[in-house]
């Protein structure tokens, strides 16, 4: 089984507001970018593997990429996440699965790669990871009235990787007519099912300064 991994790494990270590009801001001496592309290369899968940049850093991607994985594709971003997801798409070469990858999302576990290309290659349908929802949701309207507490049992809070049969994501991209945060919104608009698998904490999304204090504590030695 062919597996191709697309991480993209094109978002501007104005909510991190760290003075770079959210992929190539320090985490612990590496950018957030090489420690995603380390758990890549812990995949039991070796995947072709895809990064995508913003058009000023494709060199610093290229050589982030040579260093971890050895080999693989740098293709430029486009203004939103899903204009660079289709900027990765369009450079996967022959295969089963696709699993699309935020960057941001720098401490996945390798094993979480593994799991969702396991229950892409199982079931023939996409993988998503996701974990149950704690705290409780409330829908408010626009002055922040309470309109309805939602029911978290029925709710999950999704990560990456997604993955997918290759063709099916192929497909939905190239039929996508509205503007998505996932690609599962696309597969569902395709009508293409798709299943939540465990995820894991650690595939928390760098978000904030605060979401980058605590990947900075997780990875600090336990005498430090
Ligand atoms: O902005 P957000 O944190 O939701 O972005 C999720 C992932 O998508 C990040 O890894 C970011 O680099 C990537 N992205 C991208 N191109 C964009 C916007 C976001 O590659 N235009």
């Amino acid at each position: 089984m062919k597996v191709a991994v697309i991480v993209v790494a094109a978002g501007s990270g104005a909510r991190l507001a760290a003075g770079a590009p959210k992929a190539f801001v320090p985490l612990a001496g590496r950018t957030i970018l090489e420690h995603a592309l380390h758990s890549v290369a812990g995949m039991s899968h070796e995947p072709q593997v895809i990064v995508v940049a913003p058009d000023d850093r494709l060199d610093e991607a290229r050589g982030v990429l040579a260093r971890v994985i050895g080999s693989g594709d740098v293709v430029a971003g486009g203004a939103t996440r899903q204009a660079s997801v289709a900027a990765g798409l369009a450079l996967v070469g022959h295969a089963d699965v696709v699993l699309v990858h935020d960057a941001a999302r720098a401490l996945t576990p390798a094993a979480l790669f593994d799991r969702v290309v396991d229950a892409v290659a199982a079931t023939g349908s996409g993988a998503i990871p996701g974990l149950p929802v704690s705290d409780t949701i409330k829908r408010t309207d626009a002055g922040g009235a309470i309109v309805a507490t939602v029911d978290r049992s029925e709710l999950s809070a999704v990560q990456t990787p997604q993955g997918f049969p290759a063709a099916q994501l192929i497909a939905a991209y190239a039929s996508a007519a509205r503007e998505v945060t996932d690609d599962a919104q696309l597969m569902a608009d395709a009508g293409h099912p798709v299943a939540v698998v465990e995820g894991d904490p650690l595939a928390f999304k760098v978000t904030t300064a605060w979401d980058l204090r605590r990947a900075e504590e997780l990875l600090r030695p336990a005498s430090a």
